[in-house]
């Protein structure tokens, strides 16, 4: 147990940008500085363990001036266009300023500027507003074991970026973007589409497979613009590409509402009534025809179990054959 797990376990608050509990300690932002009796200076609480009989200030004065300092500093090197950025409202740099009041600039320097241009289809990639907290580069690794991107360079010109800046072409899971505690690393279908406070939260099941990942829709002047995953689920807020940036289907206007039924060589809108009966006609005729095993179904991994059990048991109960397979096989 380190430092930092004890204080949350009794929901002592120490600040941190760097650590996330699912993945290993890493020790880079240094805001969880605490002083621990005996020693000499400030240490990680998330990367220092606990032993018995220690002594720890997770607050004091010069641990608040430290970790004041090192948000300043950081502000000093980011664009701080929070009215613009699309993780205003759900940024962890931007909370901090605001609990330490950080209203003024007292470092002035060189800031990087960097080319935003990445024509993946998926992440916009804003080096700018990074605070090289590592926390993409291991969840790339570590969770997702692909290793697309990692810390280039050194000093000031470090930066997180694919082999040989190129574009990221990755498997665009997007747990990177999950645990981007600053805008540097945002979904590019939500861009401009909502405000953070104006967002409705939907929570609900991924519709994709039968994982059933836990999933929270993020809905703006009804539409999803976003989709997201609570490090509190069964799937511990990972997901996969068609999980994560898989939602646009759902306003498409190319989606099927209605059921459709050719008749002269032309698909034709019908009612589900109309559909059903059309369907049961059909089965029964190439039923008496040719027996029932010339007839197959194919079932989807995107239903439930139980509608997956009621879809094999009405082709063998009522069609009476065992050709019944289904899309995950395939
Ligand atoms: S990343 Fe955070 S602090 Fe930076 S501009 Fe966006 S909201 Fe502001
Ligand atoms: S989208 Fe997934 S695979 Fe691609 S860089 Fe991010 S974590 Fe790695
Ligand atoms: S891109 Fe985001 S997650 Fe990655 S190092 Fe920068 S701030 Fe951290
Ligand atoms: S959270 Fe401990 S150094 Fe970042």
């Amino acid at each position: 147990t380190t430092i930092l797990q004890a204080a949350r376990e009794a929901d002592i608050y120490i600040p941190t940008l760097c650590d996330d509990p699912r993945l290993e300690p890493y020790g880079a932002c240094r805001l969880c500085l605490v002083q621990v009796k005996g020693m000499p200076r400030p240490v990680t609480a998330c990367t220092t363990p606990v032993s018995e009989g220690m002594e720890v200030q997770t607050s004091n004065e010069q641990i608040e001036r430290i970790r004041k300092t090192i948000v300043e500093l950081l502000l000093s090197d980011h664009p701080n266009d929070c009215m613009v950025c699309e993780k205003a409202g759900d940024c962890t740099l931007q909370e901090l300023a605001y609990f330490y009041d950080l209203r003024k600039n007292r470092f002035w320097g060189e800031r990087r500027q960097y080319n935003k241009t990445d024509a993946n289809p998926f992440i916009e990639r804003d080096m700018e507003k990074c605070v090289l907290c590592g926390k993409c580069v291991r969840v790339c690794e570590e969770i997702q074991g692909v290793a697309a991107i990692d810390i280039a360079y050194r000093g000031f010109k470090a930066k997180v970026c694919p082999p040989f800046e190129k574009d990221l072409n990755c498997e665009f899971c997007g747990q990177c973007v999950s645990v981007c505690p600053t805008g540097a690393l945002i979904g590019k279908q939500s861009l401009g589409k909502g405000r953070q406070k104006d967002i409705k939260r939907v929570d609900t099941v991924c519709p994709y497979c039968g994982c059933g990942c836990n999933i929270t829709l993020h809905v703006s002047r009804n539409e999803i613009i976003r989709v997201t995953s609570e490090p509190d689920t069964l799937n511990e807020g990972w997901l996969c590409v068609k999980g994560r940036f898989g939602f646009r289907f759902v306003n498409s206007p190319d989606r099927l509402k209605k059921p459709l039924i050719r008749r002269n060589g032309k698909f034709e809108e019908v009612s589900w009534d109309v559909a059903l009966e059309y369907v049961a006609e059909r089965l029964k005729k190439i039923k008496k025809e040719h027996g029932a095993d010339a007839i197959a179904g194919l079932s989807s991994a995107r239903c439930t179990n139980e509608e997956n059990y009621l879809f094999q048991k009405f082709m063998r109960a009522a069609i009476g054959t065992n050709n019944v397979d289904h899309c995950a096989r395939y």
